[in-house]
């Protein structure tokens, strides 16, 4: 049976990838969110994961605002990345697992979500940032995932309950899928920003330290903020928050943080990367 090994939760600002490709990950603007990765590294080298199901939102190079899926999941043998103009190399393609992909289709529809399949899909800075974050060098070739696209761009948006509902739905079919295999969570963006109108480059520090401790292990108390809510207190693109809650929801177990490191501002962005592990439910006597 496959086994859910945890999750990690990261900022995807764009301009991390125009830092890593001038190599400037040491540099003092740069080295205090970058230094947030050696954990990362570590824990990827000792628990070896086989797939990454990638909760993220697509900001516009695969599906623009004449066509928007609230919920879409990647069923493709590979994903690329095209120039989204953000002055940034395109990056190295990505492997896909369309078996596990049809799986978790599969069950998300008997769930009752009505999701989006996508049997071609490029996949935008909100995935490629987190995996070059996590595998430097783009050494991501061992590694295949699962992209699902969320809605964070044009109103209505999914509420947070759904999208936890919407990760708690995938790791179940996760833990019923028959073949070994390791799989972990990613969820992308966040957290607090705001990159345009009156409050751009509003931060709200306070929020996200509540969110982050929140999330570990009560994310049902997060449910009660309204989408209205989290753009007052996150920022019009703190909504990207929804993704970390999915990331959440498909942790079935017992879950503790293992590494948090939050750091004010890159770009316009509160950065934050949280590691989560999953641990199965202790076991309890027989009566
Ligand atoms: C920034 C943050 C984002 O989440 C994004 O998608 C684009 C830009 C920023 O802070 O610059
Ligand atoms: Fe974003």
């Amino acid at each position: 049976m496959a086994t859910i090994i945890g999750g990690v939760a990261t900022t995807h600002v764009p301009s991390i990838g125009k830092a890593i490709a001038e190599n400037k990950q040491r540099d003092p603007y740069w080295w205090p969110f970058f230094r947030g990765f050696d954990y990362v590294h570590a824990w990827l080298a000792q628990e070896k994961p086989d797939v990454a199901v990638v909760f993220y939102n697509d900001h516009g190079l695969n599906f623009f605002l004449d066509k928007m899926p609230t919920f879409a999941v990647g069923a493709a043998n590979e994903y690329r990345n095209e120039d989204e103009g953000w002055g940034i190399p395109v990056s190295r393609s990505i492997a896909g697992d369309p078996a596990l992909s049809w799986h978790l289709i599969n069950a998300l529809v008997a769930d009752e979500f009505d999701i989006t399949m996508c049997q071609e899909m490029l996949v935008d800075h909100a995935v490629t940032i987190p995996m070059a974050l996590m595998w430097p060098g783009q050494s991501w070739q061992g590694i295949r995932i699962v992209p699902v696209a969320i809605n964070t761009v044009q109103h209505p948006l999914p509420s947070m309950a759904r999208c936890l509902k919407l990760g708690r739905s995938i790791g179940r079919a996760i833990e019923a899928y028959p073949q070994e295999l390791r799989v972990m969570i990613v969820g992308t963006g966040g957290l607090s920003h705001q990159l345009d109108g009156k409050r751009a480059g509003f931060i709200n520090k306070e929020f996200d330290q509540f969110c982050m401790n929140k999330i570990v292990s009560e994310p049902e108390t997060l449910t009660r903020y309204s989408i209205h809510d989290l753009v007052e207190e996150a920022g019009a693109q703190g909504v990207e928050f929804l993704n970390w809650m999915a990331m959440r929801g498909a942790l079935p177990g017992h879950v503790i943080e293992v590494h948090r490191n939050y750091h004010i501002p890159i770009s316009n962005t509160a950065a934050a990367t949280v590691v989560l592990e999953n641990h199965a439910e202790p076991k309890r006597k027989a009566a």
